[in-house]
């Protein structure tokens, strides 16, 4: 597998990493066409220490910045900036091993408990995209999770015990405060909904050196519940936003939080799930990483009732197993009108 952490930095973009025109991302980043003043809202969670008035203030932004942008960011939320930066080092550390060591995790098999791979494998196109990958389930650290992580760098395991028992306390944080702004229960999401093994996808990509040819991660939704994502001090994550891509302009120590599409299910379209992609950059090589909080294989999925109403807001979707979501999510190549077209009830 030719991966870009192997190569010594490129000079110029190989052919295979260049997408023809139409399907370039139109603006860079030094040529940013979202109007300035429109930028994603930034929440703050107090540390978790939050006062009833608090946080029903926090529920509903949350609220309004789902309807309105699908995405957040969020600073003060109690996950420690270290264990960020110690996992996110481990992480760094993966990528920079040998080509041999490495070797191991290269697979493009999907069922496989941690891969190593490059570009992605939901565009069967040419073209590849300027990013490696590693994806893999982070939590629980139960044993059939734990024994498929690396063993190199020795801090790989350890800090990423620590970064998702963080990241799990924020998830379930967030859903609560979610569950109270939509009106439900507090603990609506806290059983199945968000009891499968959260998964986790480091994202790398490289400087390039013409970002104008190539994408680093095509435009899709995210398939699950709600993911958190780190990306540092490096831009490079796009939103969709009225028909336009806006910039997610990185914020110090911030999580991005954005919706699956079991959460726009769920809660029958009010939180929609919302187009994403990321761009390159000649500068800095930058690194995300995602947890993607899951329901359980098991779950049955279907909007929430409270959330429904035969006459004036009759549910858009059908129930379904979850599992039965994530194959059709692969057959549809992650496109999101293909994979949602056979959940929806159709009414004519
Ligand atoms: C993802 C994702 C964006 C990024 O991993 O699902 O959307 O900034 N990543 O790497
Ligand atoms: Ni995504």
């Amino acid at each position: 597998m030719e991966l870009l952490c192997n190569a010594p930095a490129h000079a110029t973009v190989p052919s295979r990493y260049i997408f023809p025109p139409e399907k370039r991302a139109a603006l860079q980043l030094d040529n940013d066409l979202t109007p300035d003043d429109i930028t994603l809202p930034i929440i703050d969670l107090h540390h978790g220490a939050l006062s009833d008035d608090r946080r029903s203030q926090v529920a509903a932004e949350i609220i309004a910045a789902g309807k309105e942008f699908g995405f957040f960011q969020v600073v003060n939320h109690g996950v420690e900036e270290d264990a960020v930066q110690a996992f996110r080092d481990a992480a760094a550390g993966f990528f920079a091993l040998p080509a041999k060591e490495k070797l191991p995790y290269c697979s493009y098999d999907m069922s496989k408990r941690f891969r190593l791979a490059t570009s992605t494998s939901y565009d069967r196109g040419e073209t590849r995209y300027w990013r490696d990958y590693v994806k893999f389930r982070c939590y629980p650290p139960s044993d059939d999770n734990v024994r498929c992580w690396p063993s190199k760098p020795a801090s790989f395991a350890p800090r990423l015990v620590e970064y998702c028992e963080a990241v799990h306390g924020l998830a379930q944080t967030l859903l609560g405060l979610v569950a109270e702004g939509l009106g439900l229960d507090a603990g609506f999401f806290a059983g199945d909904l968000s009891g499968g093994d959260t998964h986790m996808s480091v994202n790398y990509y490289p400087p390039c050196p013409d970002p104008s040819v190539t994408m680093g991660l095509l435009a899709h939704c995210d398939r699950h519940l709600l993911t958190l994502l780190s990306q540092a001090d490096v831009a490079g994550l796009q939103a969709m936003h009225g028909g336009r891509w806006l910039l997610v302009r990185p914020v110090q120590g911030a999580f991005v939080v954005n919706f699956g599409h079991q959460m726009e299910i769920v809660t029958n379209g009010v939180l929609a799930s919302v187009e994403h992609r990321a761009v390159t950059n000649s500068v800095a090589a930058r690194m995300s990483v995602a947890s993607h909080v899951h329901p359980t294989d098991g779950c049955l999925i279907r909007p929430a009732p409270e959330l429904v109403d035969e006459a004036e807001n009759p549910a858009q979707y059908r129930e379904f197993l979850f599992s039965e979501f994530m194959e059709a999510y692969d057959a549809a190549d992650a496109s999101r009108d293909d994979v949602l077209e056979s959940f929806k009830i159709r009414r004519d």
